[in-house]
């Protein structure tokens, strides 16, 4: 078979870095190796985000950056992958006449034949959505990945309709890769001595294998499987296996999860539950499913069930009808949780969507910028807060590479997620190395980070990995 280059950039969520790796695996059956520059590629891949109008511009501008590149070498094809190919296929096709590729995250599976049709001359495009595919079967090829975590799409799609969100539009149905797949991914991962999976889907608790549509059993051999029982069934793949997972979503997160949680000591201990708004009439607009009062009793819950876990939230400022009230609301409520963290956004209509039919974008810019200004300056001080509780304990962290700043240090995250800055040598003299668990003593904090003393090994991976990147 013919040796062929093909660069990959994946933009937006972890989804897509996910879907990359699907993608380089189905490519490396055609003969197609990963490069880390475009400049080195016969194959060009941007795998492209739609959330805001923000992140659709990057793209846009990318691919204009990209032109040269096609002047250079005649030979070399340009694609579009993902949310934006769903969103902007004609566009792109139109407007970007550099691009000769157009593929929707539900089409991977034609990019051979699609790669042909492009080979010839042609361009090619495959934008279908489906309700069934999952990729569940198929192997990933790991892309610039440190050896030791991995990401694992447990589920596609999405069925909420938020009223912001593109998702639903871009990713098609709601549907759940079976659970098998799921551990044999993860075995395998252990087997080539990766040491933490994050398994993700939009809605991680609506996670549902063998029941159709209306709510029936499909095979009756087989077991019901909810998020629980799949968190449970992963975490028993090994005991050296951390376990994280993204997104849950308040209106459906159960306590039976928080308890599989709190049963298995390699699930980590740490919580992503975007609230959005603290307002319960923005809430209800936003049709997300549930009120201050429901997620605040989600809170209770963690706090009760899992009072070591570290929780993290997503905001938007400038929805649709947010008045100053709304916006204090949102303050009050972030003072009320203590996040460990947040991604905090200013909202961006999204054409189709139900806000974007319904609702006037009637908060101006300047004001949607000064509430996001007001919610970072309330995280802020909540991070160093929560970050600082640390200090003088003693934690378990992985560590899975070289500090960006020092390469005297290493980085890790505790269960927590919180990143931490080791020393290298430790006060034996041993040389840490990445994929160590290692136990320390936290000696600092900031908002984003702790320093930390190491104590001691608690797990070596062994042999140790190939070293990673530059
Ligand atoms: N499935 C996840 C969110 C995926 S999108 C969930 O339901 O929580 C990630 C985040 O982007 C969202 O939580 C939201 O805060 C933000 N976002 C989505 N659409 C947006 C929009 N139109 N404008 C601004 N932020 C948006
Ligand atoms: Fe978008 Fe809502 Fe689905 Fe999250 S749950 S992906 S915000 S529609
Ligand atoms: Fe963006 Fe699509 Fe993920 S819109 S956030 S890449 S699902």
């Amino acid at each position: 078979m013919m040796d062929k280059k093909v660069y990959i950039e994946s933009y937006g969520c972890q989804m897509n870095v996910s879907d990359s790796e699907v993608v380089a695996g189905i490519l490396a059956k055609q003969g197609y190796t990963p490069v880390d520059r475009p400049e080195n590629a016969d194959l060009v891949l941007l795998n492209t985000c739609s959330i805001r109008d923000k992140a659709e511009q990057t793209v846009l501008n990318r691919i204009d950056g990209l032109q040269h590149l096609k002047r250079k070498n005649r030979d070399l094809k340009l694609g579009v992958l993902g949310c934006m190919a769903e969103r902007m296929r004609e566009e792109l096709l139109e407007k970007k006449q550099v691009v000769d590729l157009v593929v929707g995250p539900d089409a991977y599976r034609s990019l051979p034949g699609l790669l042909e049709e492009v080979g010839s001359g042609q361009k090619a495009v495959n934008v279908l959505l489906s309700r069934e595919e999952t990729y569940g079967e198929l192997e990933p090829v790991r892309l610039g990945s440190n050896g030791i975590t991995a990401f694992v799409t447990i589920m596609r799609g999405c069925d909420n309709m938020c009223a912001f969100c593109v998702v639903p539009f871009t990713r098609g149905r709601e549907r759940s890769r079976d659970p098998r797949t799921i551990v044999e991914e993860c075995r395998n991962l252990v087997e080539q001595g990766y040491r933490e999976v994050t398994l993700l889907g939009q809605n991680v608790d609506s996670y549902r294998w063998n029941v159709d549509s209306r709510g029936d059993v499909k095979d009756p051999d087989q077991p019901v499987t909810d998020f629980a029982d799949l968190l449970d069934q992963v975490a028993r793949v090994s005991p050296l296996l951390r376990v994280r997972y993204s997104t849950s979503h308040p209106k459906d997160m159960t306590d039976k999860v928080l308890e599989v949680m709190a049963r298995h000591p390699n699930i980590c201990d740490y919580i992503h539950l975007p609230v959005q708004s603290g307002s319960s009439a923005v809430l209800e607009r936003m049709n997300r499913g549930y009120t201050r009062a429901w997620y605040l009793d989600r809170i209770a819950a963690i706090r009760r069930i899992l009072p070591q876990a570290a929780i993290s939230t997503d905001i938007i400022t400038g929805f649709c009808g947010e008045t100053e009230e709304d916006h204090q609301q949102t303050l009050s409520l972030m003072e009320e949780v203590g996040y460990d963290m947040a991604y905090m956004f200013k909202y961006s209509e999204r054409p189709k969507t139900l806000a974007a039919r319904k609702y006037p974008d009637d908060v101006p810019d300047d004001v949607k910028g000064r509430r996001l200004q007001e919610v970072i300056d309330v995280q802020n001080k909540q991070s160093l807060a929560r970050m600082q509780r640390y200090v003088g304990r003693e934690q378990e962290v992985l560590i899975e590479g070289v500090s960006r700043r020092s390469a005297e240090h290493l980085f890790g995250r505790n269960s927590q997620n919180a990143a931490v800055i080791v020393p290298r040598t430790m006060p034996d003299g041993h040389d840490l190395r990445p994929g160590d668990l290692v136990r320390v003593t936290v000696s600092g904090a900031t908002s984003g980070s702790l320093k930390a003393e190491p104590l001691a090994i608690v797990h070596r991976r062994e042999p140790a990995p190939e070293p990673v990147g530059a």
